[in-house]
């Protein structure tokens, strides 16, 4: 019989779908995926609810078909956050180290790291994370652990992700209307990098682009930790509405279509290539030019791509990235959507679908239950892990608020 403590359950809650992801913790810290439930999700835009009764609804078929796939009783979930709300920037403070070895205890770290947390955050925004990034001893870059080292000066770097206290409020009571405890937000994309990065390409620097329905979000990763992350209010659904819009087409006839003939490249793509779309009972079919809904797919994952781009050079890591660009979410199965990414970026590109669990193809095969499956990854490790006892018992918010995620700034 499995033992609830061994179940985490990773809820993703897209704009396009709700997906909820039950795994079992192995006792080596392995993780299996052993159910999965899937909803439409029609209550989001933009990543953010705008219809809580319809999110509820479609939180609880999600969640209700993980149970019966995995013949569990699920009460409580990690749940994912994202949305145009989401903001990041980078934070640092200095504090003097005064006794007379000078020796870095964990004390003076745990102060330094709280130094650079507090920074001015608005009182309609509060911090989902503040993922530590490295100290400075001296002024010189340590790496990760000073504790033991001298100095008279430690300074710790801080990326600290914020979000509008109503969009995170708003998402966590869906889930208890529904019926379930929320044990911990986390930012979607820092899931989906837990579910299909490798260390060594968070080591050697790498961009993440989850592109999903709503929104694009993307993080980079150099020296082993976050340094940038971002969310952009655009994603697949636009490309679906541009094709109904340019193509005078119905949103479903659309979606179809886009799945089935599109792509980003036009490479192979005849000048005579037609597609029939059947658009309504009685209604003679309408002929589509498939070099046409090429050129519409490709502005948009242009404009998508090159938003990004410019943003990446500005932020300065544009060089630190040696491991490339990594493309998740369901928008980048768009055919064409890796060969295009590269030209843009000028760097090698893969697909990232889930890894280093075990269990259900279906899930580990493709790059849409990337977030949920890095949730169920959090969630195993946060089970493990000393935060869970540091935590027990507070309210989620405040629990959220004080928190430094840790383990991010270890392992992401
Ligand atoms: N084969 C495919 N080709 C092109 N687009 C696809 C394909 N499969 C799915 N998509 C698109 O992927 C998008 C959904 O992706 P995903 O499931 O990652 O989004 P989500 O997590 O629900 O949304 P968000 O992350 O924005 O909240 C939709 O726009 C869908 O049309
Ligand atoms: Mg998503």
């Amino acid at each position: 019989m499995r033992r609830k403590d061994d179940l985490v359950i990773g809820l993703d809650v897209g704009t396009t779908k709700v997906c909820a992801i039950v795994a079992e913790k192995g006792d080596n810290g392995d993780v299996r995926i052993i159910g999965m439930g899937m909803s439409p999700s029609n209550g989001l835009r933009k990543g953010v609810v705008v219809n809580m009764e319809s999110t509820i609804g479609s939180i609880g078929r999600a969640i209700e078909k993980a149970e019966e796939m995995s013949d569990v009783e699920i009460n409580s979930v990690f749940a994912g956050i994202a949305g145009g709300h989401i903001d990041s920037f980078n934070s640092r403070a200095c504090i003097p180290i005064t006794r007379s070895s000078g020796e870095i205890l964990e004390s003076d770290i745990q102060k330094a790291l709280s130094a650079a947390r507090a920074t001015y955050i608005p009182i309609d925004r509060e911090v989902v994370h503040a993922i530590p990034q490295g100290f400075l001893v001296d002024g010189h870059e340590v790496g990760k652990d000073p504790r033991g080292m001298s100095g008279m000066r430690l300074e710790a770097k801080v990326h600290i992700i914020t979000g509008a206290i109503t969009s995170a409020q708003n998402i966590i009571l869906c889930i208890n209307r529904a019926g379930f405890a929320v044990e911990d937000i986390v930012l979607e994309p820092l899931a989906s990098a837990l579910a299909v990065l490798t260390e060594e390409e968070k080591e050697s620097g790498v961009l993440l682009i989850d592109i999903g329905g709503g929104t694009t979000d993307y993080v980079v990763f150099t020296g082993g930790a976050i340094r940038h992350s971002n969310v952009l209010s655009l994603g697949g659904d636009h490309l679906t509405n541009d094709i109904a819009i340019v193509l005078k087409i119905p949103m479903s006839k659309a979606e179809e279509i886009k799945k089935e003939y599109a792509s980003a490249g036009r490479e192979n793509v005849g000048e005579s290539d037609e597609i029939a779309v059947r658009c309504g009972v009685g209604q003679p079919n309408r002929i589509i030019s498939r070099k046409e809904l090429c050129d519409i797919a490709h502005s948009r994952m242009d404009e998508i791509f090159s938003l990004i781009m410019r943003e990446i050079h500005k932020s300065g890591y544009e060089r630190r990235i040696s491991s490339g660009v990594v493309l998740t979410g369901g928008a980048s199965l768009l055919p064409g959507s890796v060969r295009m990414a590269a030209d843009i970026f000028d760097m090698p590109v893969r697909m990232g679908s889930p890894m280093g669990v075990s269990g259900l193809v279906e899930v580990l095969d493709n790059p849409i239950f990337a977030t949920g499956v890095g949730l169920s990854k959090f969630g195993s490790h946060w089970r493990s892990s000393a935060m869970e006892s540091r935590f027990k018992g507070r309210h989620l918010f405040s629990r959220v608020l004080e928190r430094m995620s840790d383990w991010f700034g270890e392992k992401l």
